[in-house]
């Protein structure tokens, strides 16, 4: 007892007392790591590897210049969930005026990484947008780094399934049809040529557009990359190479002129569950939730997952990631950004409990809540037939 009283006396005498550890979280309020420093990692995924959970996101800066990369990926660590350890940048954008594709203030989105089991590598693919060119680009990239925390090593960036239908795609979407350009969004007969294949066929030769994404690693190894294609219209998940840092040219839509955004996957007794937002840029709005048996589709849209209050913004906030929670059965965590593009580094982060009634993903709103939660849930759950 003396001692460690000693210790911390001593401790907090050189300045270095250790940040409080927390016990729970608390959604929306300012997360500081253990330099007191409030998270950045903006639109971010979450690796579990070896015994420790990996953060990366966005490295944000104050003002309206930080909704553009100034700094790269930033990455945590952490063994609880709760209290994250600052591990620094762990992908750098390239110096200003060097012309490579990361440059400093090009947009670098929602990355996500992988670990791949084949090559030892850990894999990170983000949104990228070149710099200058506003969202024209639409572009998915690769980086890759031996090292969960990195440096990352930028290898390219792709507009992926060039020259590739999609899976079942029919004969006769494949040609140009008269008059298709022309007619008017939202109109029956345009979204049934969006459904057909009017924004594939444009952008058939130079690849589908890709904007914001997830990666999503199946329990037989195989990895997909899941992005917002044909104008953010309709989502596209298409199958990465054996090492996952290419394509292998098999892919398909998800929701044709659905108008998803922010997509976030996981699979619970063999289903797949994937939810989005709508796209409505920086301003939240209200999340959608999907079910299929399998990743190319079918994808049956269900409700809202939010319940209660302020359900139709997602309680101010826009999915990035779902994390299954290492070594609980069934348990998930939805992570959303409540974006401040004002003032980007200020941006909140909303992790809240993932559960399921039936196939429908649910969300219930907590100022502060832990991982025992997800025991009380399962307590709750229907008892299987
Ligand atoms: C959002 C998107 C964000 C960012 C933003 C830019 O809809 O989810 O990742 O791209 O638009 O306005």
């Amino acid at each position: 007892m003396k001692k460690t009283f000693l210790a911390m006396a001593l401790l907090a005498l050189a300045g270095s007392a250790p940040a409080q550890t927390r016990t729970a979280f608390e959604p929306g309020k300012t997360w500081p790591d253990n330099k007191g420093a409030h998270l950045n990692a903006h639109g971010a995924g979450a690796l579990y590897d070896q015994g420790r959970y990996y953060l990366f996101g966005e490295h944000k800066v104050a003002g309206p210049k930080g909704n553009s990369a100034q700094v790269g990926v930033h990455c945590y660590s952490s063994k609880d969930l709760y209290n994250w350890q600052d591990e620094g940048i762990a992908l750098a954008v390239a110096p200003d005026g060097s012309g490579s594709e990361i440059e400093k203030g090009c947009i670098l989105e929602r990355p996500k990484v992988v670990f791949n089991k084949k090559t030892g590598k850990y894999v990170m693919w983000f949104h990228l947008e070149l710099k200058g060119q506003g969202y024209a680009a639409a572009r998915t990239a690769v980086a890759v780094s031996d090292k969960a925390t990195g440096p990352y090593q930028y290898v390219r960036s792709y507009r992926p399934g060039a020259g590739q239908w999609p899976l079942g795609f029919k004969e006769e979407w494949k040609q140009h049809r008269p008059g298709e350009k022309d007619l008017k969004w939202w109109t029956p007969d345009w979204t049934k040529a969006v459904a057909e294949g009017l924004f594939i066929r444009r952008d058939f030769q130079p690849g589908q557009m890709a904007r914001d994404m997830t990666v999503f690693v199946d329990d037989d190894g195989k990895a997909y990359n899941i992005h917002s294609s044909e104008d953010n219209l309709t989502l596209h998940v298409a199958e990465l190479t054996d090492d996952y840092q290419g394509f292998t040219g098999r892919w398909n839509t998800i929701a044709p002129a659905g108008h998803n955004e922010a997509p976030a996957l996981c699979k619970k007794d063999g289903k797949y569950y994937l939810l989005t937002s709508g796209c409505t840029g920086w301003a939240p709005n209200a999340a959608r939730s999907f079910v299929a048996s399998s990743v190319w589709g079918p994808w049956k849209q269900l409700d809202n997952p939010a319940t209660g209050l302020q359900a139709n913004i997602t309680y101010n906030s826009q999915s990035t990631y779902i994390l299954p929670v290492a070594g609980k059965a069934d348990s998930f965590i939805f992570m959303a950004d409540r974006w401040t593009p004002k003032n980007p580094i200020d941006g909140g982060y909303i992790w809240l409990p993932l559960s399921f009634e039936g196939d429908q993903p649910r969300l219930r709103w907590a100022d502060r809540w832990d991982l025992n939660a997800f025991n009380q849930l399962k307590d709750k759950a229907p008892t299987a037939q």
